[in-house]
């Protein structure tokens, strides 16, 4: 059965080069690639190149050069399905198994169409401009005027589509596309008469790119402005099955290799604020170009760079549209800095008027966290004002909520609290109120996902940072605090009794816990929080369970601390102490939250232990082991894989 082209591209958009190689090669980053001893010839000096932008690799010593399928093909003896097949796996992209059926056959087929169509009319205006009197006069002069060189102009394919009103249309109708596609696609537009004009004619046109470089769409811009006619300065492609708006990024295709480059991804506005930027030579420069930044637009960044300054206008939209965008890249976990412009330059005319050396001063020297971007922006507002100066602080809080990570979080609340001269418990205690009021919708809304972090923020002093941290320690503390909060309620399970029989049974959450970890042979990491689990296992034979306070009150003081720091950042289910009985739902959210917590644990310490084989792997010389390794691995790749599926139920449940 064969793969559907659709799939296939999005098997290999979606497989990064560096993460599959790096299974099987050790790498080190040098520069924008990464190197590592090649795996196909024996060599003691790495010549065998992975880059990142490109998605490929290349040995310089013997020579082997591909995709992250051909890699797989070469190095695994796979054939081309089954490592497109792999990849799916690894990326979980599901594969449909079924023929295609006429209409999706058509569907397919139009795609191809329209791709076509793009670059019928992308080679169209790029040769109006460069070899026709009026392309010349007044299209690459505009460019010129503007301040636009050749190399530029020929590297972004700027083109120019005639004025003449069908020319473009009569071109495309001769080379055999009938008028309504060129209609759906954008190219024209159907008179009353029903004949077809051209929608862009007497524009300069901007194709747009996607990441494989091929072309899915046009901007074209009016030379000059009418008053009198109010045409729109920009003409855009609409949206179409190969070109949609929120999940473009015009530039991208020329950015990335730079973006990777410099670990930076730079965003601007415009069409011709890229192209500045590239003409003075910064090229990790992308635009969102007519949208307000959507997610998607993100994740495309983020699969490059981590790091995102966003270089807007200096007037107060510009400003706003960063404020906005700013939220949205911090909930991706990415760190974003804002530089404004001075209020009479955009990043085209700044790039114009200043040496490249001073615009990069300036970015340098004016980039803010945004942090200090927003404080002091809310700031000029609130002045001495103690009413408003309580909205700053809430504002804030509210935006270091969507950071994913903790200990990030905790790093922006010292900061918040140094640049608002506001003790930093305050702030913590403001912040753990809404993460706990975000935690309970996300808990209540069917199908929403429920924060990858525990809702504790502050670890205590003794406690390890970061790297320090066994795996698996935030989702082991989330498991004891649901014991410690919830372990005596009841939950009704259904079991299998053995004849096989569904039965209802009811379970308290401390044994659901206890009862999954030990099945699957876990034992908690950490010390303090194996003595919690054991405790309870021990009560677990007995009557009684312990409540909270024999914990917070407990005679070992590294128990009775965890058990205070847990309790006191608890979340309440909502309702639950008030009314004493279980609603329904509410017993249904409980569930939910602990099932999740302990697949969310499972799957820390099956990672960290598929990790551990991994390096082994890498390190181990005698191939006959290796092999014996890479069995081990797929168990918990395998297991990995189960985990995700099962968590996948339990979130959309
Ligand atoms: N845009 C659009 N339609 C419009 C106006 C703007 O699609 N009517 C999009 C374009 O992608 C444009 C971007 O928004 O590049 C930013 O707008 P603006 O700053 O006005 O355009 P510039 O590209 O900077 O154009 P110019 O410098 O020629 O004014
Ligand atoms: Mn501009």
């Amino acid at each position: 059965m064969p793969i559907p082209r659709e799939t296939v591209d999005q098997i290999l958009q979606a497989a990064r080069i560096e993460e599959v190689v790096g299974e099987f090669v050790s790498l080190k980053k040098r520069g924008s690639n990464m190197w590592g001893n090649c795996p196909f010839h024996n060599e003691k000096t790495p010549s065998f190149s992975v880059n990142p932008a490109r998605n490929i690799f290349k040995c310089f010593g013997c020579g082997k050069a591909g995709d992250s399928a051909k890699f797989l093909m070469e190095h695994e003896h796979y054939t081309y399905p089954e490592a497109l097949r792999y990849l799916a796996k690894k990326y979980n992209i599901q594969i449909e198994e079924k023929e295609l059926s006429p209409e999706e056959r058509m569907a397919q087929t139009e795609r191809e169409k329209m791709f076509n169509i793009n670059a019928f009319a992308d080679k169209f205006f790029v040769n109006t401009l460069w070899n026709t009197d009026e392309g010349k006069s007044i299209g690459l002069e505009y460019f010129r005027e503007r301040g636009y060189l050749n190399p530029i102009i020929e590297k972004f394919h700027l083109g120019y589509s005639p004025s003449k009103w069908e020319a473009f249309t009569n071109y495309a109708k001769q080379n055999g596309y009938d008028p309504e596609f060129l209609e759906k696609v954008g190219f024209s537009i159907k008179r009353q008469n029903g004949e077809y004009y051209d929608r862009y004619h007497g524009r300069v046109m901007f194709p747009i790119h996607n990441l494989t470089g091929k072309v899915i769409g046009f901007g074209g811009r009016i030379l000059q402005s009418d008053p009198e006619k109010k045409l729109a300065k920009y003409q855009n492609s609409p949206e179409s099955e190969i070109y949609q708006k929120k999940e473009t990024l015009y530039g991208i295709y020329f950015a990335k290799s730079a973006i990777v480059n410099k670990d930076e991804c730079i965003l601007v506005e415009g069409y011709f604020d890229v192209l500045r930027m590239h003409q003075i030579g910064i090229e990790n420069v992308v635009a969102s170009s007519g949208t307000s930044l959507t997610t998607e637009q993100i994740r495309l960044v983020k699969r490059y760079t981590k790091n995102i300054t966003m270089l807007y206008d200096g007037d107060a939209a510009g400003v706003h549209a960063a404020l906005r965008g700013t939220d949205m890249i911090l909930a991706e976990g990415m760190n974003v800095r804002v530089v404004v412009l001075p209020p009479e330059h955009d990043p085209d005319t700044f790039g114009k008027e200043y040496p490249t050396e001073e615009v990069l001063r300036y970015l340098k020297d004016n980039a803010k966290d945004f942090i200090r971007f927003k404080t002091e922006l809310l700031l000029k507002d609130a002045a001495n004002d103690p009413i408003k100066k309580g909205q700053v602080v809430r504002n804030m809080v509210e935006t270091i909520s969507v950071v994913p990570d903790p200990i990030f979080r905790i790093a922006y609340v010292k900061e918040t609290s140094r640049l608002l001269d506001m003790p930093e418990e305050t702030l913590m205690m403001e912040l753990n109120k809404m993460l706990r009021a975000k935690f309970k919708k996300s808990l209540g809304v069917e199908g929403e996902v429920i924060p990858d972090e525990p809702i504790v923020t502050t670890p205590t002093q003794e406690q390890p940072q970061d790297e320090t941290l066994p795996p698996g320690y935030y989702q082991e503390r989330e498991l004891v605090k649901l014991m410690l909060l919830y372990g005596g309620r009841t939950l009704t399970i259904k079991q299998q009794d053995e004849l096989g029989q569904e039965v209802e049974e009811q379970v308290p959450v401390a044994q659901m816990i206890v009862d999954d970890l030990i099945t699957d042979n876990i034992e908690f990491n950490d010390p303090v929080n194996r003595k919690i689990f054991e405790i309870y296992d021990q009560a677990l034979n007995t009557e009684e369970l312990p409540n909270d306070q024999f914990f917070t009150s407990n005679e070992d003081e590294q128990v009775s601390q965890v058990a205070i720091d847990l309790v006191t950042t608890q979340y309440k289910l909502d309702g639950w102490e008030r009314h004493g009985i279980f609603v329904k739902k509410e017993e249904d959210i409980l569930k939910k939250a602990v099932q999740y917590a302990i697949l969310r644990y499972k799957d820390q310490i099956i990672d960290a232990r598929r990790k551990e084989i991994q390096d082994q792997i890498k390190e181990e010389p005698d191939p006959d082991n290796q092999l014996i390794l890479l069995k081990k691995k797929k168990h918990w790749d395998d297991l990995r894989v189960q985990i995700n599926k099962m968590l996948g139920i339990v979130i959309a449940k």
